[in-house]
């Protein structure tokens, strides 16, 4: 079974597809690391982010096993990933990994932007998720306080917006909904009342009628 999460920034996908890989005992990738890892790249050794080759250069050389999530959270990094994943060319180098990954026997669980569309568009469960801008934005902000970083809501709603027209805007492959996948909006929702709404969607999904 695979299980293709996609959804904006800060819509709690993440933690979503934790626990739902948790759940089914299925191996999990966070399709967003990829991109940052690419992005925290970039701006270490300096690259380019107008060379596309370059960029691309970098993300033929990443191991997913070795990406370290702690490392890669910061805003900063966050805006870089935003900026190399408009690039077509990082996107055709990262694709082949994630497939491969979506690919495994006993199936998997990959939250993204493109997942349900691009990625896995053939995956049993899909699920959308998604909250207004201001609910995203609040929590983000939490998170950020909750690791010393200091900045104003208004910063980070203005980075969230910004965000989402990049990430929907973009010609390749955009942030979409794919048509058959299942909206979860959990606007209002706390982390457990928006697990239970996503388990019950992915059951309803294993088990139709
Ligand atoms: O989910 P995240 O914030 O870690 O993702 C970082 C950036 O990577 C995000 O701005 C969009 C991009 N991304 C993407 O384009 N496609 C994916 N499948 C995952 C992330």
């Amino acid at each position: 079974m695979i299980i293709a999460i996609d959804g904006p920034a800060a819509s709690g996908k993440g933690t979503i597809a934790r626990r739902l890989a948790a759940h089914y005992r299925l191996p999990h990738l966070d399709t967003g690391l990829l991109y940052r890892a690419v992005g925290a790249k970039a701006l270490a050794h300096h690259v380019n982010f107008e060379d596309p080759a370059a960029l691309a250069a970098l993300a033929g050389v990443l191991d997913p096993a070795a990406l370290d999530p702690e490392a890669l959270k910061s805003g900063a990094i966050g805006e870089a990933a935003s900026r190399v994943a408009a690039v077509p060319q990082v996107r055709a180098k990262l694709l082949t990994l994630q497939q491969d990954f979506a690919r495994q026997p006993g199936g998997a669980v990959l939250d993204g932007r493109d997942i349900g569309t691009v990625i896995a568009p053939d995956a049993e469960v899909k699920l959308f998720v998604t909250a207004t801008p201001e609910a995203r934005a609040a929590r983000r902000h939490h998170e950020l306080l909750g690791r010393g970083e200091e900045v104003a809501l208004e910063a980070v709603l203005a980075d969230i917006l910004k965000r989402d027209e990049r990430d929907s805007g973009r010609a390749s492959a955009p942030l979409a909904r794919a048509a058959d996948a299942e909206i979860l909006d959990n606007t209002g929702l706390d982390v457990e009342q928006s697990w239970q709404a996503a388990l019950a969607l992915v059951e309803r999904r294993r088990r139709p009628g």
